[in-house]
């Protein structure tokens, strides 16, 4: 039972592959509807929840906090509540893996050790602030009534499907159709950045075999300055779609004013779950990244579907008040 909003970031083209699978049934529907989830849990019997649903942009939470109180915190309320009453007098086992972000511990020095599930939370943005609060409704779920819950935190995710508000398919698109390539402040914030399929088989591992109670960092050990990433990028494009006018993709970046409260760096220690549970990272970053390119360029219709209005919108409030910094580092 796939329970989803299908809000800005949400596309039915998305589920493409599962759309006939027998085992899969999609309801449009919102979290925060507690009628709604009562009901879904009473008429399927539902036993295990993986809760993804999020507002999940930085950005998008400094321009416009609300959505990311309601239904990060509030949705995740409703979810907990719901399963609270369902479980209640359980005779089979039950699971609520709830997913998060390493954002939540906030920012790190150049030197310092990697987030660990034991460093202190410090969010910085409306966004990692809703995660945090999310992240602890989740454990007094845990601890007060005795809900089964799991907490996975996450470095940030690449891959194909995602939307281009986040830095690298923003990138790859803006690279193909000649826009300039907005890197925030001087670009050399770090990112530990993991294959979505690698994140999905963590996600999968910890439902399995995590135990109760537990939270556990998902990262990729892969730490890489926005600017690399970037470079990369282009390197990518010019092998794979050369410009037809000459020249690198290179040239289209342009270095402009700063995120408010941008996070320096983030390094995740996956140690945990990689001893308790065996899991690893399965794709090295230089293939993941290249099927990432491929999958947009060959997708043409998905990237269609997503240009839309909308889309633009998005794209006017977020960078056209950004002044070019080029120069100034
Ligand atoms: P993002 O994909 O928004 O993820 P997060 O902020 O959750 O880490 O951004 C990744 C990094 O890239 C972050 O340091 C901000 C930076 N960035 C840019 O430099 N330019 C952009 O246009 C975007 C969207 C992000």
């Amino acid at each position: 039972m796939n329970l989803d909003a299908l809000t800005y970031a949400g596309s039915l083209n998305n589920l493409r592959e599962v759309q006939d699978n027998p085992r899969h049934t999609f309801l449009r529907g919102d979290i925060c509807d507690a009628a709604l989830v009562r009901r879904i849990f009473a008429e399927h019997a539902i036993r295990t929840v993986v809760h993804f649903a999020a507002e999940s942009h930085v950005d998008r939470s400094i321009t416009g906090p609300a959505a990311f109180i309601q239904t990060n915190v509030v949705g995740t309320f409703t979810l907990l509540e719901a399963a609270r009453e369902s479980w209640a007098n359980r005779s089979k086992p039950c699971r609520f893996l709830h997913v998060s972000t390493d954002e939540v511990y906030g920012a790190l020095g150049p030197d310092d050790p990697a987030f660990t599930e034991s460093t202190p939370y410090a969010p910085n943005s409306p966004y990692s602030a809703s995660k945090a609060s999310s992240d602890h409704l989740v454990r007094a779920y845990g601890r007060t009534y005795g809900l089964p819950v799991l907490t996975t935190n996450c470095s940030n995710n690449y891959g194909p499907y995602q939307y281009p508000e986040k830095l690298i398919p923003l990138m790859i698109l803006n690279a193909l159709i000649g826009k300039p390539l907005p890197v925030y402040g001087d670009g050399r914030q770090v990112r530990d950045w993991l294959y979505v399929e690698d994140h999905c088989d963590a996600i999968l591992t910890v439902l399995d075999r995590g135990r109760v109670g537990e939270t556990y960092n998902i990262g990729g050990g892969n730490e890489q300055t926005n600017l690399e990433i970037v470079g990369r990028i282009c390197d990518l494009l010019d092998r794979l779609q050369p410009k037809q006018a000459g020249g690198s993709y290179r040239e289209q970046i342009t270095h402009v004013q700063d995120r408010p409260g941008h996070d320096r760096r983030y390094a995740i220690d996956a140690g945990k779950i990689r001893a308790e549970l065996g899991w690893q990272p399965a794709h090295a970053f230089d293939d993941g990244l290249a099927q990432t390119v491929r999958w947009y360029l060959a997708n043409q219709d998905w990237v269609n579907s997503i240009m839309s209005e909308r889309y633009s919108e998005w794209i006017a409030l977020n960078y056209a008040k950004r002044p070019t910094t080029d120069g100034n580092f």
